[in-house]
């Protein structure tokens, strides 16, 4: 399990972002998007009739699921209680909990389960497919991998510590172990930002800071006087997996 303080953290900056996050998550609505165009084009057998979403953030991924499957009763679920309020106030008639979706033990059983960009915030996506396969027929979701923001952490190599993320082969590894990998796909997201500065600020809005952790501070500053644009991007798995 992640150590408790590196969850701490990683609660604290998604609660200290609950507000802003929707002003700058143009990503995680295209990857959500995406994902239930994947689910939607899946064969799987009958409509789903109970959906549950793991780190639901601000509802964005539940409200494209209401598109394709708009009778299913929903359960979202995040880590930080801040998100979690923004999501009962766009979506109604659902239920919601405020849990470590790693420890928790989910008291119920689901058609199909969706997570759009947030397990990559886990200690073990290994462990956790292994749990939730147990409780949901259907596995939908999306993660980063190895290659994301590329040129921030380059930028970034000398002052401090980043998060890995794995290859897309040791994803669909992990995901064979665990059920029947009915769809995957890849694709990369790129934003640009005027200055290096403005891509922290955009980190900082989304909640998305507990990936790195500063050691040089001296380098970190003249890199935040950096004028010139900043280019980032993510490379996003997505799978769906059947349970056996
Ligand atoms: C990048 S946001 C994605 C939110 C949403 N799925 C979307 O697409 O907009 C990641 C979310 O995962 C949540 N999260 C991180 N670790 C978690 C955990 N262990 N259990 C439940 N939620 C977690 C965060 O609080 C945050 O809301």
């Amino acid at each position: 399990m992640k150590r408790a303080a590196e969850k701490e953290k990683i609660k604290t900056a998604f609660a200290g972002a609950a507000e802003t996050y929707d002003s700058v998550a143009e990503v995680q609505a295209l990857s959500s998007a995406h994902l239930c165009e994947m689910i939607k084009t899946t064969m799987i057998s009958a409509p789903p009739g109970e959906i549950l979403d793991v780190g639901c953030g601000t509802g964005i991924t539940s409200l494209e699921a209401m598109k394709i499957y708009p009778g299913a009763k929903y359960t979202l679920c995040d880590i930080s209680g801040e998100m979690v309020r923004e999501s009962e106030k766009k979506i109604k008639n659902a239920q919601f909990i405020v849990c470590d979706a790693e420890k928790y033990d989910f008291p119920g059983n689901y058609d199909l389960g969706i997570s759009n960009l947030a397990v990559q915030w886990f200690e073990s996506l290994d462990d956790f497919l292994g749990k939730i396969l147990k409780h949901c027929r259907y596995f939908a979701f999306s993660t980063l991998t190895d290659g994301s923001f590329f040129n921030r952490k380059k930028k970034l190599e000398n002052c401090g510590v980043f998060s890995e993320y794995p290859s897309s082969e040791e994803l669909l590894n992990i995901c064979r172990q665990h059920g029947f990998l009915r769809k995957y796909d890849t694709k990369r997201y790129n934003l640009r930002f005027e200055t290096f500065r403005a891509s922290c600020e955009y980190f900082k809005k989304l909640g998305a800071t507990a990936n790195f952790t500063g050691k040089n501070y001296e380098n970190l500053f003249s890199i935040l006087r950096d004028k010139h644009a900043a280019d980032l991007n993510y490379d996003v798995f997505f799978g769906i997996i059947e349970g056996r």
